[in-house]
């Protein structure tokens, strides 16, 4: 086991942040995570578990041992019954594992193409994009305890998904209680997913129907879905690649009605969507862009031209002078102040802050 000491991180998060890591060990496999353990020094060490960096902000270098997941894998587990169950290692991108899986014939994950990140994040955020979550499409994963080395099978009520939401973003209760939080606890190993025989299209997204349209089509295949959010995607949101960001950077907001109307009589034009319980959701881009926020800057930090609720590193690229983590926050703090002020709503970050 290699132990790699002060690793610049910037390759490693989507915002490219320079950052170091005092100490990160690349996990490819169950093996390497259980000879960390085994090592008393670094059994004790408090652990990061890195992804593909797509939902952090690093606002100084990273003093917990940081466990890089680079588990590889994918493949069809089982195709009797109603589903594929395909699986893969977390290590794996999560947007080249939804194109492996509509090569295979396995459709089903192509509304959410092009999401940053890999595999083994997915749960945690319960990533999802046009109508459709992991929750939707999940079977079951695999998780090492990162005290005890031992392995268990989680299923989706063990997940407690919720929106941009799961077991996994939670600290385990010190009161006495059940544990119910995993946050920290664990290393996910693998994912499985349940992609159904019988397929059928997710639209009804305005963004969708506008590509139906133009394009002419009434009834989509699932490549042909997996190209539009692609199209859709790579025209409004920043590719990470490109110009560092780490998606949506705040979650979308959920109301009670009446709160709701009081928002609308603030401003008419807040887009809103009702759900199935009664509570109305509403567009955080919108209300940060009400507020003027599109396209403007503290230091390096940005909020995108073309959807505000991405902020972006501006000085992205090779010569590591780009946004620090506290200005990234600055930004994020004075936009949640002037959204509360003008709408009564604190926004809540989706990225984890280290
Ligand atoms: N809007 C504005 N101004 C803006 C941005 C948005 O007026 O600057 C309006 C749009 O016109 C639209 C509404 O706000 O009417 C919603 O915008 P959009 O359709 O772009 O979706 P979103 O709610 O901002 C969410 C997810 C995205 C996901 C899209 C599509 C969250 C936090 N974000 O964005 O997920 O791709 O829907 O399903 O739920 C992510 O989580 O990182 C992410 C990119």
């Amino acid at each position: 086991m290699l132990v790699e000491k002060n690793v610049p991180l910037q390759p490693f998060n989507t915002f490219h942040i320079v950052a170091k890591a005092h100490a990160l060990v690349r996990i490819a496999s169950e093996q390497d995570l259980l000879a960390v353990l085994a090592d008393p020094r670094l059994s004790a060490l408090p652990k990061f578990v890195l992804g593909g960096g797509s939902n952090i902000v690093l606002t100084g270098d990273v003093k917990p041992l940081v466990l890089k997941v680079e588990i590889p894998g994918k493949r069809l587990l089982q195709d009797s019954g109603r589903h594929f169950i395909v699986e893969a290692g977390a290590g794996e991108s999560w947007h080249d594992f939804v194109a492996w899986t509509l090569e295979q014939g396995y459709p089903g994950l192509e509304n959410m193409a092009m999401i940053p990140g890999t595999v083994g994040a997915s749960p945690v955020q319960n990533v999802g994009a046009y109508g459709v979550e992991l929750q939707d499409r999940f079977d079951s994963l695999d998780a090492m305890d990162l005290q005890s080395g031992e392995i268990f099978t989680l299923n989706a009520a063990q997940c407690a998904f919720g929106y941009r939401d799961s077991v996994f973003k939670h600290a385990s209760r010190s009161d006495g209680h059940q544990a119910l939080g995993l946050k920290d606890r664990v290393l996910i190993l693998r994912v499985r997913f349940a992609l159904p025989k019988v397929w059928k299209p997710v639209l009804g997204y305005a963004d969708i129907e506008k590509k139906m349209a133009a394009d002419g089509v009434s009834s989509p295949d699932a490549q042909q879905i997996f190209d539009w959010i692609c199209a859709i995607r790579r025209a409004k949101l920043p590719d990470p690649a490109v110009i560092g960001n780490a998606g949506s950077f705040f979650k979308n907001p959920t109301v009670s009605p009446e709160q709701c109307a009081d928002i609308i009589l603030r401003d008419p034009k807040v887009v809103h969507y009702l759900l199935a319980d009664g509570s109305v959701k509403l567009a955080a881009g919108w209300l940060i862009d009400s507020c003027g926020w599109r396209g403007k800057s503290v230091g390096q930090a940005g909020v995108y031209e073309k959807q505000a609720l991405v902020l972006v590193n501006r000085g992205s690229g090779s010569d590591g002078l780009g946004a620090t983590g506290g200005e990234v926050m600055t930004l994020a703090r004075a936009i949640q102040t002037s959204v509360y002020e003008r709408f009564g709503l604190m926004l809540e970050p989706e990225p984890v802050v280290l």
